[in-house]
């Protein structure tokens, strides 16, 4: 018995075009929109209709799989010029989130020993769908492991949404609420809204609400109180980019958050598949923050909250310490102490 059912797919491949949950319109209404061109892709990822880390990836991963499919080159040299530019186009939607750049290098390097255009086709669809079909996977696992963590009747905090949406099914963070529910394991979510853009509010309390998951929304600033007014037991969150001494990038917001957790004795989890790290920086000084347009500070739901003119910083990510969390949980286990020496052997 799943309690997933009445939560769309984010991603879907179509064969002539890519259908996808407009993650902008819910939680009012379920859209779905045909991404047709690797620019549609390209838009959806920008403007946040997709979004969250592995459903980035494998939406990049099917928007250039499509591309592909448009190309009747003769010489796959020719091909694969065309499919490296496609790529670096796909790569600068966002610059935070590194299953973007996972998923589409994953996919280059797929097709690298095709010997034609058509071979090389099929494979690139192959290798998108397996992603996608790998992530479902992956975020059953970090559930499993998540869960594991948890007392009947502990109350849990979360921010932003890592959940079924934000992944091919289950999430990450979310994952453990969901086989909870599965086995009637009794927990409580408190979701903080997620400002600018709401993704707790609209995104998180939507997903939890429609699969019975026991969630109550709170704003950003009531996490302090919350937390000993309500007895929150733990708070864990996704990640976006986690690197080789665990440092993690998350939505803006995570880092307070642990802070929070350590000043008031609660541990601080993040959970997050392998496609998440990135190896290749060291620390999370090295990591890229998005900053977003002033307009989603300055306005809430379309009207405007703020003077005209007023200057803005809207980073919509930060890097939490590895010193601020208590444990990562990933499809291999959970891992805490030394990260540096244990996400190396998370690789091996
Ligand atoms: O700006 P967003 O909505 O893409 O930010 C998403 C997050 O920060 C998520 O927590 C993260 O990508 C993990 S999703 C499983």
């Amino acid at each position: 018995m799943t309690t997933l059912t009445n939560i769309p797919l984010s991603v879907e491949w179509k064969d002539t075009h890519i259908r996808l949950l407009d993650q902008q319109k819910l939680p009012h209404e379920t859209v779905f929109l045909e991404l047709c061109t690797l620019q549609d892709v390209f838009d959806a990822i920008l403007t946040l209709k997709v979004r969250g880390a592995p459903a980035i990836g494998i939406t990049a991963a099917y928007g250039l799989a499509l591309s592909a499919q448009g190309y009747e080159s003769s010489s796959i040299t020719d091909f694969q010029v065309r499919l490296k530019r496609d790529s670096d186009y796909l790569a600068s939607s966002r610059p935070t989130a590194v299953n973007l750049f996972w998923a589409l290098e994953r996919l280059l390097s797929a097709f690298a020993t095709a010997s034609s255009v058509n071979e090389a086709k099929t494979i690139l669809i192959h290798e998108a769908i397996n992603i996608q079909m790998e992530d479902e996977a992956t975020c059953r696992e970090i559930g499993e492991h998540a869960l594991s963590l948890f007392d009947k009747g502990d109350k849990v905090l979360t921010i932003c949404n890592a959940g079924s949406i934000a992944t091919a099914r289950y999430g990450t963070a979310l994952s453990p609420f969901y086989l909870a529910k599965e086995r009637n394991f009794p927990l409580s979510v408190y979701a903080c809204e997620t400002r600018p853009v709401l993704q707790g509010a609209r995104l998180t309390a939507w997903e939890l609400q429609q699969a019975g998951v026991d969630v109550t929304l709170i704003t950003d600033n009531m996490a302090a109180h919350t937390i000993q007014s309500k007895g929150i037991n733990a708070i864990i969150v996704g990640a976006d980019r986690i690197t080789a001494n665990g440092d993690t990038a998350n939505k803006i917001g995570t880092f307070g958050l642990a802070i929070l957790a350590n000043a008031l004795n609660i541990p601080f989890y993040v959970a997050a598949p392998l496609s998440t790290f990135d190896l290749s920086k060291e620390t999370g000084r090295e990591i890229i923050i998005e900053e977003r347009g002033s307009e989603e500070v300055t306005y809430i739901g379309g009207q405007l909250v703020a003077p005209k003119g007023i200057s803005v910083f809207n980073p919509a990510f930060d890097v939490t310490p590895n010193e601020y969390i208590t444990a990562i949980i990933t499809e291999k286990g959970i891992i805490k102490g030394d990260y540096r020496s244990k996400i190396k052997e998370l690789f091996i």
